[in-house]
């Protein structure tokens, strides 16, 4: 059983992100907010790329130093419990714990060597959900990698309903990957979600790292 005490800062590749969120080449030409980005290396491939891509997170009140520090205190605790639980992932992508380890590390290099240019260009910027410090249709897209659902047991419905709400006053799509919890069962609250956003979809994407975790959860703004 896989029980993180916090949202822990950890950080997944460009590929990774294209995947997950079934992004086709024509997504650098839109602008794209991340919600709960973290030390991911999305930001700094996709602008390094030609993209428009802005991420929120609340550790970006922290310096370089201090998010460096919290990615290396979580490490051991991660890799810790995904070895006790190696047979709840799929590894043809990593190979291995340590090939995880290794591209994750990779991954959260090249965000930390963006950070400080991208902060001091409005790309990295502090705020939470469920209120950001947008204007209303400021986004084409707006994606949620491993914070919405993910965490259902820590974020309760309440607290779900009124992000994705955020993410729709903001943006006119929203996208969350993955629909499955951290122990792999369907978020408890994907009912209520899927009834209250008539407008959605759920994508076979690309991607399974978690056994089962391969759909995405796409919602697009309703018009008025
Ligand atoms: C498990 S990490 C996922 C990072 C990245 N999205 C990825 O998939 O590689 C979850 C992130 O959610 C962020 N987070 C926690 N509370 C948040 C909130 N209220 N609003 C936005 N992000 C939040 C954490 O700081 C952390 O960076």
């Amino acid at each position: 059983m896989i029980d993180y005490k916090n949202i822990i800062p950890w950080g997944r590749s460009y590929t990774e992100y294209v995947n997950m969120f079934h992004l086709s080449p024509g997504f650098l030409s839109k602008k794209v907010l991340g919600c709960g980005d973290g030390p991911a290396a999305f930001n700094a491939v996709a602008n390094a790329f030609g993209g428009h891509v802005v991420s929120v997170d609340p550790i970006f009140e922290l310096s370089k130093e201090a998010i460096e520090k919290q990615i290396n205190d979580s490490f051991p605790d991660v890799i810790n419990q995904t070895r006790a639980n190696m047979e709840q992932f799929n590894w043809e992508q990593f190979g291995s714990l340590e090939g995880l380890g290794k591209i994750r590390m990779k991954s959260m290099k090249q965000f930390l060597n963006d950070y400080e240019e991208g902060k001091a260009e409005g790309r990295y910027i502090a705020a939470s959900l469920p209120k950001l410090p947008f204007n209303d249709h400021s986004f084409d897209i707006a994606l949620s990698s491993h914070f919405l659902l993910l965490y259902s047991d820590i974020l309760d419905l309440d607290f779900h309903l009124k992000a994705i709400d955020e993410m729709l006053r903001i943006s006119s799509e929203v996208r969350i990957f993955p629909i499955i919890d951290l122990n792999s069962k369907l978020s408890a609250h994907l009912p209520e979600i899927l009834e209250r956003y008539p407008n959605h979809e759920l994508i076979k994407v690309n991607y399974e790292f978690q056994k089962g975790g391969n759909q995405m959860l796409k919602i697009e703004k309703s018009l008025p």
